[in-house]
């Protein structure tokens, strides 16, 4: 098993953010996470260093880029990160904006620019040493457009593709890009969700195959299975067809 040393996870103050930085606490492990939320924050970190952990835990919103730059590149000159996950992210409804246009305006804020935020302050010192594991977080909502949710899917989308570029792009450097499609996990964001959820996981079990993934490299870690299975087809049937039973999918939006 591949072992992360220096790692930095956005959005770590609850949901899969927080079971990911659990997971991968445990003595001589440096980690740095975010998220908004102090005294969610708060607990992770202690978790974390009651594992042996040694923990920096950031008030930081990744959408504002001059705060990010500076705080990734001071850490990272500090403890070479050898894993970012850039794992914040919202839908809609926790956008924290009640306006429809308000609401896709920053979920698009943060699930794109904050991305980019995250991962472009690092790449520079993951090039010079030519090594470094970079993931980012979409999802299996970003397969195909859907009407049950058209810009949270639209982000997720851009993600993928923008991570499956780049993991071309950067592999000559030593670094390597995994892209994470997880189906319905528990978190604040299914919180919201008032239809039924195929494959509902928890996110201790979804951390545990995202780990799994990054440890072997993997280009994509999609999953569950039957819903990965679900969305390729969205994706790869014909669209007269799809258009069909896309109307059918309950609204998150
Ligand atoms: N749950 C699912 O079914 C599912 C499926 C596919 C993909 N995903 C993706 O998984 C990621 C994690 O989401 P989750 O499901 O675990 O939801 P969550 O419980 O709501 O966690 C989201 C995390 O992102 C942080 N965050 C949100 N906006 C931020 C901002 N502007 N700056 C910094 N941190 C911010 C939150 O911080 P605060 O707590 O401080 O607000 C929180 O730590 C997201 O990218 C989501 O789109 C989730």
């Amino acid at each position: 098993m591949k072992i992360f040393k220096s790692i930095l996870i956005t959005g770590a103050s609850s949901g899969i953010g927080k079971a990911l930085a659990e997971q991968l606490a445990g003595e001589g492990v440096y980690l740095a996470i975010s998220g908004r939320d102090q005294a969610r924050l708060n607990e992770v970190g202690e978790n974390c260093r009651k594992k042996g952990a040694t923990v920096d835990a950031t008030i930081i919103d990744v959408t504002n880029q001059a705060a990010m730059k500076s705080w990734l590149e001071e850490i990272d000159s500090q403890h070479s990160l050898d894993l970012v996950i850039a794992n914040a992210g919202v839908s809609p409804g926790t956008s924290g904006e009640t306006r429809k246009d308000d609401q896709m305006r920053r979920m698009l804020e943060i699930n794109v620019i904050g991305v980019l935020n995250t991962i472009d302050p690092v790449i520079p010192g993951m090039i010079i040493r030519e090594s470094g594991s970079i993931a980012l977080m979409s999802s299996l909502a970003g397969f195909r457009g859907l009407p049950s949710a058209p810009g949270y899917g639209a982000s997720k989308a851009w993600v993928r593709s923008y991570g499956e570029g780049l993991r071309g792009s950067l592999h000559a450097e030593g670094i390597n890009v995994s892209v994470i499609c997880p189906g319905f996990v528990a978190s604040r964001i299914t919180d919201q969700n008032k239809f039924p959820m195929p494959f509902f996981m928890t996110a201790p079990k979804a951390a545990a195959i995202i780990l799994h993934g990054l440890d072997k490299n993997k280009a994509r870690i999609a999953f569950p299975l039957a819903s990965y299975i679900m969305a390729w087809l969205l994706a790869f049937l014909p669209l007269w067809l799809t258009d069909l039973l896309a109307r059918k999918l309950p609204r998150k939006e």
